[in-house]
């Protein structure tokens, strides 16, 4: 099974895909932290992307496609991906369709989940994630049981450089711009599904998991 999720930023793409993937035996790949790993090793690819992801512009096409694809290519996609910040362009959804048609294989649900702008701010500004793991928390509605230190792993909590309030504003406002057509596109091939996320972490998920039981 090949998933989508999309959501603008701080809508729980990344909470919501940890509970599915380990659900449903998928690999999660989230570009984002693919390149927030670049950048910290700073590779090529990272040192190419760093100005776009620390403005919260989208790093462009050429690069994230080309990496997504490189990630797609690994023995452990064999069985189905869960893909979470992909495709965020028109663009990166017809790469991403025309890489699975070639596997034979295809997208199989796509879901959007839906916060207010107002919601995804609060959100965002509370987040706090695991240096070491990546778990997500944030600092009211789901806080760790010790400040600054990750229940599962014991890492160091920190906020994420692109949750400053300001680059939060730009990266609202382009993926807005880009989401209408990821929608329309994927209406057009019946396979979006809309999710009102607006409501507790777990209420979202069974929604969720109902959703793509039906396909
Ligand atoms: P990325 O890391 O993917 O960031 P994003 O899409 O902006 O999404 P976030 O990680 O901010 O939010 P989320 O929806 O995962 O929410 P979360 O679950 O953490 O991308 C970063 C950057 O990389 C981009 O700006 C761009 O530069 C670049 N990039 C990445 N992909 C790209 C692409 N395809 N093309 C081009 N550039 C790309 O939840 C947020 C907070 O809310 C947490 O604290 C959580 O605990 C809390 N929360 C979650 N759900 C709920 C709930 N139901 N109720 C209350 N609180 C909740």
């Amino acid at each position: 099974m090949n998933i989508v999720l999309l959501g603008l930023p701080g809508a729980g793409k990344g909470t919501q895909a940890a509970r599915i993937a380990e659900n449903k035996g998928l690999v999660k790949i989230n570009t984002g932290d693919l390149f927030r790993d670049n950048i910290r090793r700073e590779t090529e690819l990272g040192l190419k992307a760093k100005p776009y992801y620390e403005s919260g512009g989208l790093v462009p096409d050429e690069i994230t496609i080309g990496m997504l694809l490189s990630r797609l290519d690994a023995p452990d996609c064999g069985s189905g991906c869960l893909f979470d910040g992909f495709p965020r362009t028109l663009a990166q959804a017809k790469a991403l369709d025309t890489a699975l048609n070639s596997k034979a294989v295809e997208i199989d649900s796509v879901v959007y989940i839906e916060v207010p702008e107002k919601e995804l701010i609060a959100r965002i500004s509370g987040r706090r994630s695991c240096r070491r793991c990546g778990a997500v928390y944030h600092e009211v509605t789901s806080p760790p049981e010790q400040v600054g230190v990750c229940d599962r792993c014991r890492g160091e909590l920190y906020q994420r450089e692109d949750d400053k309030e300001e680059v939060v504003r730009n990266r609202l406002l382009v993926n807005q711009e880009q989401l209408q057509q990821l929608l329309a596109y994927y209406r057009k091939q019946g396979k979006l599904e809309i999710i009102d996320g607006d409501r507790d972490v777990e209420s979202v998920n069974r929604d969720l998991m109902q959703g793509l039981e039906r396909r």
